[in-house]
């Protein structure tokens, strides 16, 4: 019997706004939008994701940190503005036990200056940004084709 492998997909603060958040930036699929593109195309290969968005740090720790417990094979994350303000978060992506891959829909180098620094991109696999919502997809297509 095949075992689906699965990924958790987490994003962080403001992203539920997604579609109405400033879409000249961030474009105008939902974050359901978003998840359901993602669950689809982890269905053609194989795999199935559960994706989580929360406002709070704490969330996204405890999420991250039991993530290898829960069987999941790897994490696709947009931390939102705690990219660029969390030790905490890359402390927590260092510690996972699995393949950690940081999105952005906007490229954040790009942006405002203070975007320019993420601080979890040190502890990830990869990153991708600058590709809108397929941001996500391209994330996620780099976990499962290196599995
Ligand atoms: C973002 C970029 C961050 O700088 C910003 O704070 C966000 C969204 C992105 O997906 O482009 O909330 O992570």
């Amino acid at each position: 019997m095949l075992v689906k492998k699965r990924y958790l997909v987490l994003s962080g603060p403001n992203l539920q706004k997604l579609g109405k958040r400033e879409p000249h930036i961030y474009g105008s699929k939902t974050l359901s939008d978003i998840h359901s593109d993602l669950t689809a195309l982890a269905l053609t290969m194989e795999a199935d994701v559960e994706c989580r968005q929360s406002n709070h740090e704490g969330d996204l720790l405890d999420w991250i940190g039991a993530a290898s417990e829960e069987g999941f094979s790897g994490i696709v994350f947009n931390p939102g503005a705690f990219t660029h303000t969390s030790y905490a978060l890359y402390d927590a992506v260092r510690a996972a036990d699995v393949p950690v891959v940081e999105v952005h829909l906007s490229n954040p180098e790009a942006r405002e200056e203070f975007r320019h620094t993420s601080l979890i991109a040190p502890a990830c696999l990869g990153k991708v940004a600058g590709f809108g919502a397929e941001s996500y997809a391209l994330g996620l297509l780099g976990l499962l084709r290196r599995a």
